[in-house]
């Protein structure tokens, strides 16, 4: 089915000016940009994103991290988008990610992993209402 997965460069990746190269190969494996923004969160509005991850041992260390630099936000569509993109990221450790995923490419630990992509299709509702206004999500080609 078509769908729609929220993506984030995260800082670690803008901070290596790896931008438009993670751009050019998501669109390169047929994801259309809906919406995108580049913003630096602060830490509440990273913990509000991660809200579900409250509790678990990384979660201060991954509000930390997400809220250090600025990162790059997509809503991004293609058929079965959020499979795909999961696909072409890779394994969220990047030392168990296959070869050429962008978190092999790009990635330099679990914690520092280059991307975010929603897990599922209400995770990716959530993810994409959370950033996005409905104006700002194309809602024509
Ligand atoms: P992400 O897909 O953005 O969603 C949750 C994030 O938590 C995940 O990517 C990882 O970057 C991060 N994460 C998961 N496990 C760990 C860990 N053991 N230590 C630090 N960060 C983690």
């Amino acid at each position: 089915a078509l769908e729609r997965t929220l993506s984030i460069v995260k800082p670690d990746a803008v901070e290596k000016n790896h931008t438009g190269a993670i751009i050019a190969r998501l669109e390169q494996e047929g994801f259309i940009v809906r919406a995108m923004k580049r913003v630096h969160l602060t830490r509440a509005e990273a913990e509000g994103f991660y809200a579900e991850h409250r509790g678990r041992g990384f979660f201060d260390e991954l509000c930390a991290f997400m809220s250090r630099s600025p990162i790059v936000i997509m809503a991004l569509e293609r058929e079965d988008a959020i499979a795909k993109y999961r696909e072409v990221i890779g394994a969220t450790n990047p030392a168990n990610a296959a070869e050429g995923t962008i978190r092999k490419l790009y990635a330099a630990s679990v914690g520092e992993n280059a991307v975010h992509g929603s897990d599922k299709p209400e995770s990716a509702a959530r993810e994409i209402a959370y950033f996005f206004a409905g104006y700002e999500v194309s809602p024509r080609a």
